[in-house]
């Protein structure tokens, strides 16, 4: 298996995904269902994936940007909500870790997944605000710390970026400045915050670091 220098990106056609795909430039492959990919469909994911292996061979990073969020007390939440928070959060991990990752192990060199959850998801305590949302982001957390060991003798290391409140033109602007107040560092995460923590994890300079949740919320409480 021929391995490249292709950082491929589950959901960056808007947001985060985006801006980490904008920061790499022609080595970013962006997945999206309008583009064809939809993560919550196995089959979908493999055909896509297919054609990835045949133009780049194994990507060299894999960054899964997902995550649908709903704001609904745990009594309050639908079934179809609550199918569609998991399947957007939880399902399309596990689809993607299954159609991408046994080919970066097949390629034999180091390799990096970055998954993302949200902060506080981490944490043992109840989260009021969006209880499912943040159940399948526990989910994501744990797959993740499960899925490092797994690929720790491979040169995979697989981390968690939990972000807080981070603001662009498709986040949830009201929720936010609802939360604004919770926030010690007085102001709304941007991008750019989180692509530090993108840039970090693919660097050499975290090649020991793996099954971790790298927090980027200024403090966020609550
Ligand atoms: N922004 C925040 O404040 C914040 C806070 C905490 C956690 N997070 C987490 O951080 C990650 C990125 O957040 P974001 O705000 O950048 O997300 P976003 O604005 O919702 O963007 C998600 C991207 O994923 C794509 N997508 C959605 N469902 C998909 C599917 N089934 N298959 C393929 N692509 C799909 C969307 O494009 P299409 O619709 O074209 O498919 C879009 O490009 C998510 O996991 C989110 O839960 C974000």
């Amino acid at each position: 298996m021929v391995g490249s220098d292709q950082l491929l990106i589950v959901g960056g056609g808007q947001g985060i995904g985006a801006a980490i795909a904008a920061e790499h430039g022609p080595r970013a492959t962006v997945w999206t269902r309008t583009a064809g990919a939809d993560a919550t469909d196995p089959e979908s994911l493999r055909t896509a994936f297919a054609a990835f292996q045949q133009a780049h061979g194994a990507p060299a990073a894999l960054i899964h940007c997902i995550g649908d969020f709903a704001e609904q007390p745990l009594l309050g939440t639908d079934l179809a909500t609550y199918r569609h928070l998991f399947a957007s959060n939880v399902d399309s991990v596990f689809h993607t870790i299954q159609a991408v990752v046994p080919a970066m192990v097949a390629a034999a060199r180091p390799g990096r997944v970055i998954l993302f959850a949200a902060a506080g998801a981490d944490k043992q305590k109840g989260m009021l605000r969006a209880p499912v949302y943040f159940a399948a982001k526990a989910a994501v957390v744990q797959l993740a710390r499960s899925l490092a060991a797994e690929l720790a003798p491979h040169r995979i290391t697989v981390n968690v970026i939990a972000p807080g409140l981070i603001h662009h033109p498709h986040s949830h602007q009201e929720s936010q400045q609802r939360l604004l107040a919770r926030v010690p560092m007085g102001r709304l995460g941007a991008v750019a915050d989180v692509l530090g923590a993108v840039r970090y994890l693919l660097s050499p300079a975290a090649d020991y670091v793996t099954g971790q949740v790298l927090t980027v919320d200024g403090g966020l409480q609550g």
